[in-house]
């Protein structure tokens, strides 16, 4: 059971404001169910080891209303002013950066929108956030409701399809953490997860720049590259750079660069690359994507080795 208190996806060692907050409630409330928990079962033993015996009418009677009412009402009173008191912190306002995630059947597509008025950086299956800044994330979806969540900077919220629904995060130390979808909506829900890499300032601007570049596979790859297009792959996703446009599935500009493939689940490598391109299906049950299992072996591995490359 301890072990589940650490790591890269645990709310017990937050890495952001918000995460904090929820632990301080987290140990308040816990600190105030083991107190009653311990008087409860206090009682109990008291009522059947020590003093077994009937009581006056009038002593239950008293029992029950300041042990049954009173101590109720204040109890959860007190753990409720608690609680409210926190909520201000949670629902603060944003700053400069803002990242529209949206949840897809099973992905996450995301779109960095800087302040200063640049042009939006579209990326997917990763989130990279600068440290000690607060980062106002704006939540969608286009069909189903997912739900967001990464427990090591903050508290979960869904994603309605219509809606945009805002979470703000601030991560107060670098390293790379984990985010996971908290809301039942399909096959593959188990299935889509993502990294999250806070990184500090001049390190994310630099990452973002380089995120700007077209695509730049060398040379040798060109004939992935044709493959790759000639297959169809550009109709659902994009490479900026190329003819492939499409926005159906996740951006491939940058994709060797990812730390994962296929939301979270696969090393990012040139076998994982080529088991999902021949069949998806195997990895991700109810993915829009088709397997490519028709295609010559040789081919298949052309494609991943030019998509491995698109760093
Ligand atoms: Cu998306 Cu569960």
């Amino acid at each position: 059971m301890l072990a589940g208190c650490g790591g890269v996806q645990s709310a017990l060692q937050p890495a952001g404001q918000e995460a904090e907050t929820v632990l301080r409630l987290f140990l308040g409330m816990l600190a105030g169910a083991c107190v009653i928990w311990v008087a409860v079962f206090g009682t109990a033993v008291y009522a059947m080891r020590v003093s077994p015996q009937p009581h006056r009418e009038q002593t239950a009677k008293r029992f029950i209303f300041w042990g049954g009412i009173v101590f109720p009402v204040v109890t959860l009173a007190g753990l409720l002013t608690f609680g409210i008191a926190l909520m201000p912190e949670l629902r603060a306002h944003g700053g400069g950066l803002r990242v529209a995630v949206s949840g897809e059947q099973w992905w996450w597509r995301v779109t960095y929108e800087p302040s200063g008025g640049e042009a939006p950086v579209v990326s997917a299956n990763e989130l990279r956030l600068p440290v000690g800044e607060r980062v106002e994330l704006m939540l969608d979806s286009p069909d189903v409701i997912h739900s967001l969540w990464i427990p090591a900077l903050g508290g979960k919220l869904d994603m309605i399809p219509g809606r945009t629904t805002r979470l703000v995060l601030e991560p107060t130390r670098t390293g790379t953490f984990r985010g996971v979808c908290a809301e039942f909506c399909g096959e593959s829900h188990a299935l889509m997860a993502f990294p999250v890499v806070v990184m500090d300032r001049a390190g994310f601007d630099a990452w973002i720049e380089a995120r700007r570049e077209p695509a730049r596979a060398d040379a040798a790859d060109a004939a992935g590259e044709r493959l790759f297009l000639q297959a169809g792959c550009g109709g659902c996703h994009s490479v900026r750079g190329t003819e492939a446009r499409g926005v159906i599935g996740p951006d491939l500009t940058h994709v060797g660069s990812r730390l994962s493939l296929g939301a979270g689940i696969l090393p990012n490598d040139r076998s994982s690359l080529i088991r999902f391109i021949r069949n998806v299906e195997a990895i991700k049950p109810g993915a829009l994507m088709p397997s490519f299992a028709m295609l010559p072996d040789a081919e298949v591995a052309a494609i991943a080795r030019y998509l491995e490359g698109l760093e």
